[in-house]
């Protein structure tokens, strides 16, 4: 028998039984922060390509450490998370900003500034690092 977790509100909230087709809405929407931030720190042990030969964790840590310096860090506002490769390895480093699916790279800290100015404080798009 399938575990069913019931949330605060009482309803059922086991992503199984939810309506794939559901159209989200303001209303039943869960978005616990206005902007979620991936950033990719895989490290290949066999010396291949990957975004932590490219600086991937220093950036993560600057960007981490901006976001809180900002007042920008915290339920509601921006969240800064450690992933993975993402399987955008050839254009690497990379983070994805969600929740409009936007995906960046960068070189040094002046570009994430740009994006934490740009884009977490006022929501526009950095086109020129979007890959
Ligand atoms: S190693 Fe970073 S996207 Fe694959």
């Amino acid at each position: 028998m399938a575990a069913t977790f019931v949330g605060i509100a009482g309803q059922a909230s086991n992503p199984l039984e939810r309506d794939p087709m559901e159209t989200l809405t303001p209303a039943n929407q869960v978005s616990h922060f206005k902007y979620h931030v991936f950033f990719c720190l895989n490290q290949r042990e066999n010396g291949d390509d990957c975004c932590a030969q490219r600086g991937a964790e220093a950036a993560f840590n600057y960007m981490k450490s901006q976001v809180k310096k900002h007042g920008l860090a915290g339920e509601g506002q921006v969240r800064i998370n450690r992933a993975g490769c993402l399987d955008r390895c050839q254009m690497g480093p990379v983070m994805v900003v969600y929740p409009q699916a936007v995906w960046y790279t960068f070189v040094d800290e002046t570009d994430l500034d740009e994006i934490i100015s740009s884009h977490l404080q006022h929501g526009n798009i950095v086109e020129r690092l979007v890959v």
